[in-house]
């Protein structure tokens, strides 16, 4: 079972989106594995951020990701890397297609609502950057855990 690293941006829970963006994934099929509303420090973002260190655009991403609370969480699934990115949608907002969360919510580009991981290295390093092993938690999805 494979696991990635989502997070609703500022832009997303300023906006009210939390709720529409979680269903989403939840319709989806995918698995919460561990959800947390966060501010991100300067030193979580710089690591989080890290590949982008050099770019023109990278303080702007620092800065924007630590203005205000995050959703931050854990979800499991087949191939949920890749999947969670399709549904998210493409980085661009003017490339990205309606019926993503990005194509239908967000019209400003850094404003771009959710961040993915892009590999199963990122998804562990970015994991462990902002939950304990602890607050990831194991559980039976199916209602059949009940019967
Ligand atoms: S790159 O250069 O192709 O590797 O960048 P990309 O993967 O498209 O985007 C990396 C993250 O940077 C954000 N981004 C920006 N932020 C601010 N300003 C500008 N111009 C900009 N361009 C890209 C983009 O949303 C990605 O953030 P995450 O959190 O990974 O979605």
């Amino acid at each position: 079972m494979e696991r990635t690293y989502l997070m609703i941006k500022p832009d997303g829970v300023q906006r009210g989106l939390i709720g529409r963006i979680v269903a989403r994934l939840e319709d989806k099929g995918f698995k919460l594995a561990a959800a947390k509303l966060i501010t991100v420090t300067e030193e979580q973002a710089r690591r989080h951020y890290a590949e982008h260190e050099g770019k023109d655009f990278f303080g702007e991403l620092v800065s924007f990701i630590t203005s205000g609370p995050v959703f931050a969480m854990v979800w499991e699934g087949d191939d949920v890397i890749a999947l969670s990115r399709l549904l998210i949608g493409k980085t661009k907002v003017g490339e990205a297609l309606p019926g993503t969360i990005r194509g239908d919510f967000a019209s400003h580009t850094p404003l771009n609502l959710i961040h993915g991981s892009d590999s199963p290295e990122s998804a562990a390093r970015e994991i462990a950057n902002f939950f304990t092993p602890e607050e990831i938690n194991t559980y039976d999805k199916t209602i059949s855990a009940w019967m």
